[in-house]
């Protein structure tokens, strides 16, 4: 890359980002810390910065070849990707297939539960109210959104989903839910952002139902490493 990196200018839960010498170019560095429930826990997974950003780049360059647009650029080393600078959408964008997390809790539904078509939701991004959930048109009638965005931004959500859900199927992995967030470019192009990784996404093991991303740090499972580093496995080879 020709770009200098520069200072930092946000830190986040997993990821601490910096300017570059080119305005429409970041760099993410993918830490270890790992917090669950809003930060009411945290602690390390050790190796967990270059094994997400391994998974990241893997699924951002299939989703490349699927007419995904994604801010990848290109990796700079194991812990730091050069990504398109965004202007990042503040909804978290769930797609789940089967009931867990805080849906299962939301309805008093058993974890597990299929469900007859997968399910778009949206959240909004705003650590201090704890991601509540939003309506499209609350998002769009505050002006944060468009319903014109909200249309793409599901539609690359359910793509996605149909995607991952094959490629991870013949490498014996089903996609139980994740969570997308998306930017807007200089240009105005929507592009799939942030990464997509064990903290992002829930992965069960075909046939045993073994759990393979961060809900074995959030329940104290233990294996957290080994499942990250499973899913490292299966996913780059
Ligand atoms: P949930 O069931 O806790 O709402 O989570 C749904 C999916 O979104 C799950 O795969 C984990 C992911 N997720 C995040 O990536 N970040 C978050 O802050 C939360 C709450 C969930």
């Amino acid at each position: 890359m020709t770009a200098q990196v520069l200072d930092s200018f946000y830190e986040g839960k997993a990821k601490v980002l910096y300017n570059t010498s080119d305005p429409q170019l970041i760099v993410q560095y993918f830490k270890d810390d790992a917090t669950a429930f809003n930060r009411q826990k945290f602690g390390q997974i050790v190796g967990k910065g270059p094994m997400n950003l391994r998974i990241t780049v893997a699924i951002f360059k299939l989703l490349e070849q699927h007419g995904v647009p994604t801010h990848l650029v290109q990796a700079l080393d194991d812990r730091r990707l050069l990504t398109r600078r965004v202007e990042i959408v503040p909804l978290e964008v769930v797609v789940r297939n089967r009931v867990a997390g805080t849906f299962a809790k939301r309805y008093a539904l058993p974890e597990g539960m299929h469900l007859k078509e997968p399910i778009v939701e949206l959240f909004y991004k705003k650590d201090e109210l704890n991601d509540p959930l939003i309506t499209a048109q609350a998002a769009t009638a505050l002006g944060w959104t468009t319903a014109a965005e909200v249309a793409r931004i599901e539609a690359y959500a359910l793509q996605v989903n149909k995607v991952l859900c094959d490629f991870l199927l013949i490498r014996g992995i089903e996609l139980i839910d994740f969570k997308l967030e998306f930017g807007r470019a200089a240009d105005g192009t929507l592009l799939l952002a942030d990464e997509i990784s064990p903290d992002s996404c829930r992965f069960w093991e075909v046939g045993t139902g073994k759990k393979l991303d961060k809900d074995r740090f959030r329940q104290d499972l233990g294996g957290v490493e080994e499942a990250y580093a499973e899913m490292v496995k299966r996913i780059v080879g």
